[in-house]
């Protein structure tokens, strides 16, 4: 069974008067353990897509199911934050990482959110944090590592539930191309050994070619993978 189900889903944003078909119809599904990569122009409406998938927007039509569940407009809010707790491991362009905290604290917050118990949360965090390279670096605060390190921690957060789905969006665009090797192979190799099911947009040749699938965004349209 996929475990997203999306079915002819429509976005338009109204800027005053004027409306912009921003989603104009989108049909796609992933299976477990895919690593699924979304190319295309800059405006195409691919971050408006994935916030959507992650029930961080809602659509104007269209059908999104993920994992069992289907995000249609009654659900409340209440099980839509439940939903991302559980279901999503987001990873952004910017890795929005707590200042406030250090490293370790940053990958244990999402464990202790679902009720895992202090010493659960550490232990299962300094595991991720080593697979990223990391141990070292775990009572640092965010200030003190780089900017490629930091995208590993955004890393090892979005993958220490296990979520179902892994998105990520533009993750290595603030990275220089070193930084950028290192991010693509701690994904792949993670993404492969645990079997993660991610979705990932992109604009870096080298991230998209690591997917398993490419698939083409253009003007509020999935293009069929054999025009990519
Ligand atoms: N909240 C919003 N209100 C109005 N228009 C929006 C909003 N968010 C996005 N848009 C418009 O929707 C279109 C698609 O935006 P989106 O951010 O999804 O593109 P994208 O494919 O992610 O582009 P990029 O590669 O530059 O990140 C753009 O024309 C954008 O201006
Ligand atoms: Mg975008």
């Amino acid at each position: 069974m996929a475990i997203l189900d999306v079915t002819d889903l429509h976005k338009t944003y109204r800027d005053g008067e004027i409306l912009a078909d921003v989603l104009k119809g989108i049909t796609f599904s992933v299976e477990p353990g895919e690593f699924v990569a979304i190319q295309g122009p800059s405006g195409a409406g691919k971050s408006t897509l994935l916030n959507l998938l992650g029930a961080l927007d809602r659509p104007d039509r269209g059908k999104i199911v993920i994992d069992g569940l289907e995000l249609t407009a009654d659900v409340k809010k209440s099980q839509l934050d439940i939903f991302r707790r559980d279901k999503i491991g987001f990873i952004f362009q910017n890795h929005y990482l707590m200042q406030e905290f250090t490293v370790l604290e940053n990958v244990t917050m999402p464990l202790r959110a679902q009720g895992y118990t202090k010493a659960e949360a550490t232990e299962r965090a300094q595991q991720v944090l080593a697979r990223v390279g990391l141990s070292h670096r775990v009572e640092h605060f965010p200030s003190q590592i780089s900017g490629g390190e930091s995208q590993r921690v955004a890393v090892a957060r979005a993958v220490v539930k296990s979520p179902p789905l892994i998105l990520a969006d533009e993750p290595t665009g603030n990275l220089d191309s070193e930084n950028r090797h290192r991010f693509i192979d701690v994904l792949n190799t993670l993404q492969a050994e645990d079997k993660l099911t991610v979705i990932v947009v992109t604009h870096e040749a080298e991230l998209a070619m690591a997917a398993s699938r490419r698939l083409l965004m253009r003007d509020g349209r999935l293009e069929a993978p054999s025009q990519v």
